[in-house]
């Protein structure tokens, strides 16, 4: 196995290693780099059935269930826990969600009480351009905050908003709008937590549009809130992953943020993606 970081404030790519035969040794290893470089790594040239692609997840703990599509249904239900990325249509229905839209920087499920500390990600159809997923280190980011900005942020909790998924869409049963912001749903989470495995500060954001800091008004907490994403969202924190086929890509939802540009709808792309529980919420850092 070879590991060559990317170069950016986080991933690594990992060569010459075949996730559908991995040892014990060889997991170990890749747990540890993944830990290492910021919680990103991209494994390429990979060939996983369903079953493998699973079993592959399943190293790193319990997976959770794929969300479940508009009618109400797992887009795999012989496989609940894996999700479909698409934007395809078959006979007038998705065959999977977030179709051919921007998606704005998230972690996933961060409007849970308890979201999935990793996802997975791989590339089965890819369009000749668009759909560029971004990630970004939300620990190099707090490292590189000002103290005085630490000091401010520190105590603060943001509610992240469930009624809405990362490409702007109600979720099915959820409202538009709320008319007071404590009427949005969702969960509470620290702004600033600490990573449970590698002990770093992080700042905690899910989707932007309608969370709030829970502890200042209106006004400040959006102008703060803005601040922040634009600051985690700065090139010196980021790194972009260009799909290949046969890539798999490995998140870590507990330190990173993570976006996908938009492509041409008459193009096809097509991923699958699993996500591993977390045993934990994220806790407060001291
Ligand atoms: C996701 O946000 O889980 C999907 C990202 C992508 O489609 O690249």
């Amino acid at each position: 196995m070879e590991i060559v970081p990317t170069g950016a404030a986080l991933g690594a790519d990992v060569w010459n290693v075949d996730l559908a035969n991995l040892t014990d040794t060889a997991f170990a290893e890749i747990h540890q780099s993944w830990l290492d470089h910021n919680g990103v790594l991209r494994f390429p040239c990979q060939r996983l059935d369903d079953n493998g692609f699973l079993a592959f997840a399943a190293r790193f703990g319990e997976l959770d269930m794929a969300p479940i599509n508009a009618n109400g249904h797992y887009w795999k239900p012989e496989y609940p826990q894996l999700a479909v990325i698409s934007n395809v249509v078959l006979d007038g229905k998705p065959v999977g969600s977030l179709g051919s839209y921007e998606s704005k920087w998230h972690t996933d499920m961060s409007y849970n009480e308890l979201p999935p500390k990793a996802s997975i990600l791989y590339a089965i159809e890819l369009p000749r351009e668009g759909g560029d997923t971004g990630f970004a280190s939300t620990a190099a980011a707090y490292d590189a905050l000002p103290e005085d900005m630490k000091k401010r942020l520190a105590g603060l909790t943001c509610k992240h908003d469930s009624s809405h998924n990362s490409v702007g869409q109600a979720r099915k049963g959820f409202a538009e709008a709320y008319e007071k912001r404590e009427d949005i749903p969702g969960a509470v989470h620290p702004l600033v937590a600490m990573h449970p495995e590698t002990g770093r500060k992080v700042i905690y954001l899910g989707r932007r549009a309608r969370a709030y800091i829970r502890e200042l008004p209106p006004g400040e907490s959006d102008a703060l809130l803005d601040e922040l994403y634009a600051h985690v969202s700065k090139p010196e924190f980021t790194w972009t992953q260009k799909w290949r086929h046969g890539d798999v890509v490995l998140w870590d939802n507990r330190c990173t943020l993570h976006r996908r540009d938009a492509l041409d709808p008459n193009e096809r792309r097509l991923l699958h993606r699993a996500q591993i529980k977390d045993v934990a919420p994220m806790s407060a850092a001291a």
